[in-house]
């Protein structure tokens, strides 16, 4: 297996931020067939849709714990698994997080191997280290998860390397560390730092920054995450590996405010500063020279560039950004916080 053109591949949470770019990259890279499974509790079907018209591309609208998500893994070459629910979910509903991002995990892992699956890339989270103890880290730092959701996804990418040493299933666990770019979430309990700043700030409303800014975020473009994804997937030397995969360069919350105010025309805007979230982890950066040294990569979207971008894209969104506004929590760790799993 040393190469996607050709393969028949099966993408878990591929209407998704991350996996609607992979199943672009993917359709690109000439794969034979490619079969996306996705719940939609987090993904839209607008994300794909423009290339639902390709007889390549299957939706199969499934929960990844159901059978009928597990019974698609017949025939399969190569498995993207990439569906979870988020880390403001594990907040407030651990169970739940740990049953999709851990259990189904390993169901998924044990079905693949017994359909002889030949590549299986299980994308794993640089939450799985907590704050960082050195920066920048490599893939021997010290996993002490901050978060029930870091916490799963250990696990998960736990049982993929078990697959692997004692099955000698082609595993690989790759460890994204932020993405951002196009289709990411800006909305409930999904919403994620960049989008949800470009939204306030079209809105001429001041970011709003949790703590004092000054911790720090590994960001990487999405459409550097999917190529480098697929590259992984396409190199034979990564199998079996766990591989820490982020762009290397450390961005501030405060310079992102900057870079988001300055991109949108905005430079008099100043951040509002709250109280810090729970669990929000200190640092993160990347050490990419495991992953460079194994594909190749290196990331070619700049920050700079990649915001101007995606500010743009927000702009010519079909919803207004006064409408995008109303769909953003604050403090959305906090969202579904009165639900049956917490009390
Ligand atoms: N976005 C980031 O910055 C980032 C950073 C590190 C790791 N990751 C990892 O990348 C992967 C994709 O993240 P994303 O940002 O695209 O998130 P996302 O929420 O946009 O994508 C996850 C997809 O999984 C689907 N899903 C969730 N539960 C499901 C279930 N039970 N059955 C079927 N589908 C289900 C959702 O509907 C969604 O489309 C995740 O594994 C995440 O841990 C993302």
């Amino acid at each position: 297996m040393s190469t996607l053109q050709g393969a028949t591949v099966l993408v878990t949470g591929g209407a998704g931020f991350i996996g609607s770019q992979l199943v672009r990259e993917l359709l690109d890279r000439e794969v034979a067939s490619l079969v996306v499974v996705d719940n939609f509790v987090n993904g839209r079907r607008e994300n794909i849709e423009e290339r639902m018209a390709d007889p390549r591309l299957t939706l199969l609208e499934a929960d990844i714990r159901s059978d009928v998500a597990l019974d698609a893994l017949r025939g399969i070459d190569v498995v993207f698994h990439l569906a979870c629910l988020g880390v403001r979910h594990s907040l407030h509903a651990p169970r739940e997080n740990h049953e999709v991002n851990a259990t189904a995990t390993l169901e998924l892992l044990e079905r693949a191997r017994h359909e002889s699956v030949q590549r299986f890339v299980h994308v794993s989270s640089s939450e799985v280290f907590g704050t960082a103890q050195y920066a920048p880290m490599d893939e021997r730092h010290p996993t002490w998860p901050e978060t029930v959701y870091g916490g799963a996804k250990l696990a998960g990418e736990a049982y993929a390397r078990a697959a692997f040493r004692t099955h000698g299933m082609p595993t690989v666990v790759v460890r994204p560390f932020n993405t951002y770019g196009p289709r990411s979430h800006f909305e409930g309990d999904s919403g994620e730092v960049i989008p949800r700043t470009i939204v306030r700030v079209l809105n001429e409303l001041p970011p709003l920054v949790y703590g004092d800014g000054e911790q720090t975020r590994d960001f990487m473009h999405v459409r550097d995450t999917a190529r480098g994804l697929a590259m992984i997937a396409e190199c034979d030397e990564a199998v079996g590996e766990t591989i820490n995969f982020g762009s290397g360069s450390e961005i501030s919350i405060n310079e992102l405010a900057r870079t988001v105010a300055s991109a949108a025309g905005r430079t008099e805007i100043e951040p509002t500063y709250l109280e810090a979230r729970p669990g929000d982890v200190r640092r993160l950066l990347v050490d990419g020279s495991h992953m460079h040294d194994l594909t190749g990569f290196t990331p070619e979207v700049s920050f700079g560039d990649g915001i101007e971008e995606l500010v743009a894209w927000f702009q010519t969104r079909p919803e207004s950004p006064e409408a995008m506004l109303t769909r953003i929590e604050e403090r959305n760790w906090l969202v579904g916080a009165g639900n049956e799993e917490s009390k």
